[in-house]
């Protein structure tokens, strides 16, 4: 087994975190975590009734593995929950074991180079427009056939990404030896060896 390597990846809803992040980790042959999906788990058991800190609290794997957690109302309620410290501090210690495992981590989210990793061995922070971003998130419910109307879609990603930039606790911003990738007028493919080269370069040294 090789020693740990973290690769953090941080940037705002809909920017292509998810895809770069796990294409990164397959051509490492890393383990990859998605930190949207714990924040989406307890934002669904909030929106079933449950206390947000005490559902961040007992989260288990099995809860990430349930139906529903990428539609856009657990995204605003995953969003809410994550401004409260307690919710944040329940999640912390579990994503920071995920972040050293044997064998190298990609970790995707909001605060991994600023707060959960700031040791990470690599740091991205992908971004893109609000109106690029808002189409890819309309494509997407499209093709799930969701019903979406795109001026909406592009409001509820802005209201996201203020409320998530603008919290007191954590707020997502790039960490200051975080490399910048715009995906704004980027391919998938060109995006993705975007991050594989910014990665490369740090892992030839570490
Ligand atoms: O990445 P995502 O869209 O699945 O994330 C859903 C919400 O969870 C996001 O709007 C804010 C929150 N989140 C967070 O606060 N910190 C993270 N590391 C990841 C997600």
């Amino acid at each position: 087994m090789s020693k740990p390597f973290t690769v953090a990846i941080d940037g705002p809803a809909a920017a292509g975190k998810g895809t770069i992040s796990k294409a990164v980790a397959a051509h490492f042959g890393f383990g990859h975590l998605d930190t949207g999906l714990l924040y989406r788990a307890v934002g669904a058991k909030v929106m079933a009734g449950a206390d947000a800190i005490e559902a961040a609290q007992a989260l288990s794997a099995d809860d990430l593995n349930v139906d529903g957690l990428r539609t856009a109302q657990v995204a605003q309620a995953a969003s809410k929950v994550a401004v409260i410290a307690g919710v944040r501090a329940a999640l912390l210690d579990f994503q920071r074991a995920y972040a050293r495992r044997a064998g190298g981590a990609v970790l995707d989210g909001r605060d991994i180079g600023t707060v959960i990793c700031p040791q990470a061995e690599a740091k991205l922070f992908v971004t893109a427009s609000a109106e690029v971003r808002g189409k890819r998130r309309f494509d997407e419910l499209m093709g799930r056939g969701e019903a979406a109307e795109l001026a909406q879609v592009i409001e509820d990603v802005r209201a996201r990404d203020e409320r998530d930039a603008e919290r007191v606790v954590a707020p997502m911003k790039a960490a200051d030896d975080a490399q910048t990738i715009d995906t704004s007028d980027l391919s998938i493919a060109e995006a993705i060896a975007a991050a594989i080269s910014a990665v490369e370069a740090v892992r030839g040294t570490a």
